[in-house]
């Protein structure tokens, strides 16, 4: 066993599967080929082609349940877990979290209209964003959707729709706690530096402003530091800070009810990643609340959290085949696969790393080469694995790349017109498709010539 291939002989924590870098299903058969869900990998290459995305369903019911749990064994009062859909937005996806009792959280028309048809209660639904159009506003009020107003924009326009309804609309609040924490720069949000939320420093003029509304009931508080966080601390921060703004709000007469302390938990993506599990995330958000609850002597709050990450990406692993070698004697084996930025936009965008491994030889059983994994685009820094240490293999051979369940569907492109892959559903093994290939076709259907152009034959 080598080094890089090791994770696959780790022993796998089925109750907190963000420990853990493989789907909780992964096994590798007496024949030494990899399987998820009780699905040959290369039986699915052979059917739906590649690359492929997988999904494995033990692993997604089992990140809901931890966090079900542990919200019922830490907090003492009413929670609802939502589902962060940025990270993976599917009619599947929608309909899996809804069945689990999650809630879920959307930015967009397109991802509230995914909630919707996926069968999550319109109850349930949040809808976030730092500049949402008219028309997604209206769509949201139209579905009793609440909203959380993220700026003074989002307020005025709330205020106008809900007079020129003469109804009473219930919001909550986003603001920027001022919370530093340890990630990339990009998937940070909770610092004062953020384009999302109101300023701590604003909110009294905020509450005041709320205050003389007609119809805006202010009812919930709502605060998102960053993403892939592995420490407790800034979570336990927050917890604090959110009462405390509690009270803030009620001294202008605002009966907060619900606290939403948004996501980030972390990851493993390699072997050098140790993300706290989910209970324990949750143990420390709760007991950060309760302390400064009672301090305070308020009630405690409806408590929800939005998880994403830790909820969809250790259950996806992406297929890839690979094509080419280029060896450039003294420097470096490039190994070409047949997808990359399109379908993982991750290393090129945050330097991300990921675990991979031989679907046919999982554990690298002969000698141990290093190949820079590069994809098909037209880019140089398509670039998937700098070194990453796989046994012999050759052209038409399968690698599997774990932890691609989150941001990697949902941040994919068309670049280069190359054709977004399929996702499967596996579950014992049974393989289900949730999201069909796209053909080169379909990359047509909106392109339109205008008729005083010649069509060439
Ligand atoms: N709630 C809010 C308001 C958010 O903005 C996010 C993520 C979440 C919840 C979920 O966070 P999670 O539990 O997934 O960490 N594209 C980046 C991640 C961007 C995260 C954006 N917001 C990546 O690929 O790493």
């Amino acid at each position: 066993m080598n080094l890089k291939t090791s994770f696959l002989k780790n022993r796998i924590d089925a109750d907190s599967p963000n420990k853990n870098i493989v789907p909780v299903t992964t096994l590798i058969d007496n024949a030494n080929k990899l399987s998820i869900g009780g699905c040959s990998i290369e039986d699915l290459v052979l059917k739906y082609d590649s690359p492929l995305y997988i999904l494995d369903e033990i692993t997604l019911r089992n990140s809901c349940r931890a966090y079900k749990k542990a919200l019922v064994k830490y907090y003492p009062g009413e929670s609802l877990p939502i589902y962060a859909s940025k990270a993976n937005s599917s009619i599947f996806m929608s309909n899996l979290v809804a069945s689990e009792g999650f809630g879920l959280d959307a930015v967009s028309e397109g991802e509230l209209l995914t909630a919707l048809k996926g069968g999550v209660p319109n109850d349930k639904i949040v809808f976030h964003g730092n500049n949402k159009s008219d028309k997604e506003m209206e769509f949201a009020i139209k579905n009793n959707i609440k909203v959380i107003v993220d700026n003074d924009h989002d307020l005025k326009r709330l205020e106008e729709i809900s007079n020129s309804f003469n109804r009473d609309i219930e919001i909550m609040i986003r603001f920027t706690p001022g919370i530093e924490c340890h990630t990339h720069e990009y998937i940070k949000t909770g610092s004062l530096d953020s384009k999302f939320g109101f300023g701590i420093e604003s909110l009294s003029k905020l509450f005041e402003a709320i205050r003389k509304t007609k119809h805006i009931k202010l009812i919930g508080l709502h605060a998102h530091i960053g993403s892939q966080i592995f420490e407790l601390d800034p979570h336990n921060d927050l917890g604090e800070i959110m009462v405390n703004v509690i009270s803030q709000a009620e001294k202008f007469g605002h009966n907060i009810i619900e606290l939403n302390v948004g996501g980030g938990l972390g990851i493993k993506y390699t072997e050098e990643d140790d993300p706290p599990s989910i209970e324990e995330w949750i143990k420390t958000v709760s007991s950060s609340i309760v302390k400064a609850c009672n301090k305070k002597n308020l009630n405690l709050p409806i408590l929800m959290c939005e998880p994403g990450r830790s909820i969809v990406s250790t259950a996806g692993v992406t297929i890839y085949k690979i094509g080419s070698f280029k060896e450039i004697p003294g420097i470096r084996t490039y190994l070409s696969v047949d997808g990359g930025m399109s379908d993982n936009p991750r290393p090129i965008t945050y330097q991300s790393n990921y675990s991979a491994c031989l679907v046919n030889n999982p554990l690298n059983n002969n000698s141990k080469n290093k190949y820079t994994v590069a994809g098909k685009h037209c880019e140089s820094g398509d670039v998937l694995f700098k070194e990453l240490e796989l046994g012999d293999c050759k052209t038409g051979d399968l690698i599997c790349v774990f932890g691609t369940g989150a941001y990697n569907n949902s941040m994919s492109s068309n670049y280069n017109r190359i054709p977004k892959p399929s996702t499967i559903l596996v579950c014992n093994g049974e393989a289900e498709i949730i999201q069909r290939r796209e053909s080169p076709h379909d990359l047509l259907r909106y392109d339109v010539l205008p008729d005083r152009f010649i069509k060439q034959s």
